[in-house]
């Protein structure tokens, strides 16, 4: 009997504390309808602040974007991976590129874990033909236009630009692009393959438990490492009188075998061609996974000292900043950054990148150095929260607020795959307020859903965040950083 009451009195005790915890989360988390709600306003007035400001339809400004481009084969990593008896790594490891079936398992699991985008060279030309031979047959499998310069020239030819494309392609891909891009390359028959590993949150694969939605992708390029557009793209720069250039696509070099001076030259040439163009255009460098540090060191020697502004997402921006204080590569970072970290971080960037200018501009003057180092005048952070732009005072770059929104729209629609947003298809996850640094006494920011795109002034220049809209249906994450920076962009020109 004894035995029963207690029995009896524990189960009651647990169902009180069930009722206290569910009564906690009652109150803690507002009721549907009030998140509805909020979520209206913000959706409303981000399209009000893209709407805010259109692009010039008149004389439709014009962006010659290299280098390079693929075709995307998308399938589900996990699926893929079941289908050909690659078996969940023991240990995750990362491999700057990869050679066998195991270094594939090992580092999936590096990136699938935490959820962190990556890119992988794949050496082993036999694998690799596996690998899409699979994918091929697996019944959901996806063919898209790839490549960061093919992504990020689609996107600014929909929003109403006319666009130069630096890349050797098909002929059945020159079919699909828009009427207002022109390539400007060799055609080849048998276009370069990249593999998409899409997973979902939430997704396992043996032990490992992927915490956002993200892409592993692996390639194993002929054309794209050699720039081979380069030369043709050149030439018809002049010609074409582009208002912004963009450049993008490097990271195909990264880890590939290049003999003995091969990347230099091809890195030199390059420089040549930035430097050569007309310094009132703005040169705009997209970066990328990147992992070798020598090529990570020819950016910075080469491609970033020309470019008067910058895309990258929260893996690349820790890993440039790094480079920049003399430290290693970093892998991995935080996939879901605080905005105070973020920030801090951008602003580290913009600073160091503009002394180096200030430093070049004392040096030529001084004795006469070559050497020409562009300030850094606009740098743009997209991550899965929210989207950050410092924009220098005064510059060629516009509409940094109506920018900042587009940029937020444009990646729930891209990874929701539908231009209209639904809202029963979205979430906020970036917080009520953010401190706009991680230094102590910061002040805080809330987050205002009739103006959720915050601007405001520090020393020499403008910040705006902006809240995304995150997507929880997910179609597609593989070339959202182009489409959400493309679409920065187009407004500021
Ligand atoms: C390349 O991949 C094939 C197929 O998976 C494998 O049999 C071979 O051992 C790999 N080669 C190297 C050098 O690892
Ligand atoms: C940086 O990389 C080098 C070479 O891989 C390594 O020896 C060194 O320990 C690394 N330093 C740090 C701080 O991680
Ligand atoms: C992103 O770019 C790709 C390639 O151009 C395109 O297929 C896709 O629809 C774009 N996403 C959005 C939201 O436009």
């Amino acid at each position: 009997m004894e035995g029963g009451s207690r029995w009896s009195w524990w189960r009651c005790g647990s169902v009180v504390s069930a009722l206290v915890v569910l009564l906690a989360l009652w109150l803690k988390s507002p009721p549907r309808a009030v998140l509805d709600e909020r979520l209206d306003a913000v959706l409303s007035s981000l399209l009000r602040a893209e709407r805010k400001v259109g692009i010039n339809n008149v004389a439709r400004p014009r962006v010659a974007i290299g280098f390079g481009g693929c075709v995307d084969l998308l399938v589900d990593g996990v699926s893929l991976l079941n289908k050909l008896g690659v078996s969940p790594a023991e240990q995750p490891l990362h491999h700057d590129y990869l050679e066998n079936a195991v270094q594939l398992a090992e580092s999936f699991a590096y990136f699938f874990a935490p959820g962190a985008a990556a890119e992988r060279f794949m050496l082993n030309d036999t694998l690799f033909a596996e690998l899409v031979d699979g994918a091929r047959d697996l019944p959901e499998n996806r063919w898209s236009i790839g490549g960061n310069a093919p992504v990020m020239a689609s996107r600014m030819a929909a929003e109403g630009c006319d666009v130069l494309l630096g890349g050797s392609f098909s002929a059945d891909f020159n079919d699909v692009l828009s009427k207002h891009i022109t390539v400007a390359g060799n055609e080849v028959e048998e276009p370069d393959i990249h593999l998409i590993l899409e997973y979902p949150l939430g997704a396992s694969w043996g032990r490992f438990t992927s915490r956002r939605a993200n892409r592993y992708i692996v390639h194993s390029d002929d054309h794209n490492p050699y720039l081979d557009a380069m030369e043709e793209f050149a030439g018809k720069l002049e010609e074409f009188k582009p208002d912004l250039l963009v450049v993008g696509g490097l990271q195909m070099m990264d880890s590939f075998p290049f003999k003995t001076g091969e990347r230099e030259a091809l890195f030199s040439r390059l420089a040549d061609l930035l430097t050569s163009s007309t310094p009132q255009i703005g040169i705009h460098f997209e970066m990328a996974s990147f992992v070798e540090e020598s090529i990570m060191k020819d950016l910075l020697h080469y491609v970033i000292p020309n470019a008067d502004s910058l895309g990258m997402n929260e893996q690349e921006l820790p890993n440039l900043l790094s480079l920049l204080k003399g430290s290693n590569i970093t892998v991995l970072s935080d996939p879901n950054p605080r905005v105070a970290t973020v920030l801090d971080q951008m602003r580290e960037v913009y600073r160091i990148l503009n002394q180096r200018s200030k430093d070049a501009q004392a040096g030529s003057e001084a004795n006469g150095a070559q050497g020409q180092v562009k300030p850094l005048t606009r740098l743009h952070v997209h991550t899965l929260a929210f989207q950050a732009m410092i924009v220098t005072q005064a510059s060629q770059w516009k509409n940094t607020m109506s920018a900042t929104a587009k940029a937020s729209l444009t990646a729930n629609r891209h990874v929701c795959g539908s231009n209209d947003i639904d809202l029963s298809k979205a979430r906020l996850i970036m917080d009520d307020s953010f401190s706009i640094s991680r230094e102590e006494g910061s002040q805080r920011i809330p987050l205002q859903e009739t103006k959720p795109v915050s601007c405001w002034n520090e020393e020499d220049y403008e910040i705006c965040v902006a809240p995304v809209l995150v997507c929880t249906d997910v179609y597609q994450t593989a070339g959202g950083g182009d489409n959400i920076s493309a679409a920065g962009l187009v407004l500021q020109i």
